[in-house]
């Protein structure tokens, strides 16, 4: 993969929101998209990805990148995917060293059309 590449990819894009505070925590290594990605004990997986990349997810709807709407397990608008398919709120799903993550719809879950 090209850097030039690299560089429209979402998580290698300029993050949603930086941290203020709290860089204290011990870290936490998760997988997003393939890519690595460290956060801190405690965040949510909403955290953890939109401060590492320009968005939360790509919406399965089509319409455009998403961040999250609610950020409390109500709007459904944060879902994202483990590797095995599993669908998570990440408003509300703290992360777990190695989670491996997917912000697209995976495609065996997708429905032909
Ligand atoms: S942001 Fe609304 S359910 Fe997660």
């Amino acid at each position: 993969m090209s850097a030039q590449h690299l560089l429209h990819r979402p998580l290698f894009q300029r993050p949603l929101l930086h941290r203020l505070d709290e860089r204290a925590r011990l870290p936490v290594r998760i997988t997003v998209d393939g890519a690595q990605v460290t956060a801190f004990a405690g965040d949510t997986l909403l955290t953890a990805i939109v401060t590492a990349s320009a968005r939360l997810r790509q919406s399965e709807f089509a319409d455009g990148p998403r961040a999250g709407f609610c950020l409390m397990a109500a709007c459904q608008d944060c879902w994202v995917w483990t590797g095995s398919g599993e669908r998570l709120r990440a408003c509300s799903t703290e992360i777990a060293e190695g989670m491996s993550i997917l912000t697209t719809n995976p495609p065996w879950l997708t429905p032909a059309s």
